[in-house]
């Protein structure tokens, strides 16, 4: 089936050196949660995540959830024609099922990403809506096994949405930028089939997910 991996995704819990943090440790007090239970967020912990590694790549989970929010909500998703998969900067994967309904309130979002983080799935009647486990880039490239993978990036190979998606077979798997600046790590960047830019400035990733997904739908549908 066709897949949308957004990789290196902004999204994960605060990691153990930051928990003692002054600033994670007042947001965590007025949420009445603990530190290492609740998602890294650039807006609160600005101050503890200065120089951290990948800084420019984490801390922004209300843009990873603007993407899962375009992705899910399609016909191309809800009619089974695509899996979507969230790959995270410290590699984790999250599956979702096609009938799973992300929230549209980022506050419910986060609660329900932190629930998740912490029993490693989401059910409901019996039924897995998410998942995550342990896993890097590659090695969900490889549980995919996609005929090619192209990836997405100002850096790439000139292309419009239109011919983009007309490249685009059930077996391919697209490669977004789950992240707000920078670029995709060299080990992710050397499993591109190709690397394609859709314009000259650096788009919000929710944009492009968006655009290339419609595009993609039309050739099915349409
Ligand atoms: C906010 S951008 C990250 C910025 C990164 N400097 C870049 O230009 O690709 C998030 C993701 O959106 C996609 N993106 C943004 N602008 C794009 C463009 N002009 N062409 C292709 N992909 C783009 C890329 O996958 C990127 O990783």
């Amino acid at each position: 089936m066709f897949s949308l991996i957004l990789a290196e995704s902004s999204l994960e819990l605060v990691p153990q050196e930051l928990k003692n943090h002054p600033s994670v440790i007042s947001h965590a007090r007025k949420l009445g949660k603990v530190p290492s239970k609740i998602l890294l967020d650039n807006s609160w912990h600005f101050a503890a995540m200065k120089g951290i590694t990948n800084e420019l790549k984490r801390g922004r989970p209300d843009l990873v959830h603007f993407s899962i929010l375009e992705s899910t909500t399609i016909p191309l998703f809800l009619k089974n024609k695509m899996n979507l998969y969230v790959h995270t900067i410290d590699d984790k994967v999250i599956r979702f099922s096609n009938d799973v309904h992300i929230p549209k309130s980022y506050h419910r979002f986060q609660g329900l990403i932190e629930k998740l983080f912490q029993e490693k799935k989401i059910t409901s009647n019996n039924n897995e809506l998410l998942s995550i486990k342990e896993q890097s880039f590659s090695e969900l490239l490889n549980s995919i096994n996609p005929s090619q993978t192209i990836g997405l990036s100002t850096v790439g190979m000139s292309t419009s949405y239109e011919k983009l998606a007309s490249e685009i077979d059930q077996d391919t798997c697209v490669v977004v930028g789950g992240f707000q600046k920078s670029h995709f790590s060299e080990s992710i960047t050397k499993s591109f089939s190709k690397i394609y830019s859709v314009g000259n400035e650096s788009f919000e990733g929710h944009t492009v997910v968006s655009r290339i997904l419609y595009e993609y739908e039309k050739t099915i549908f349409m």
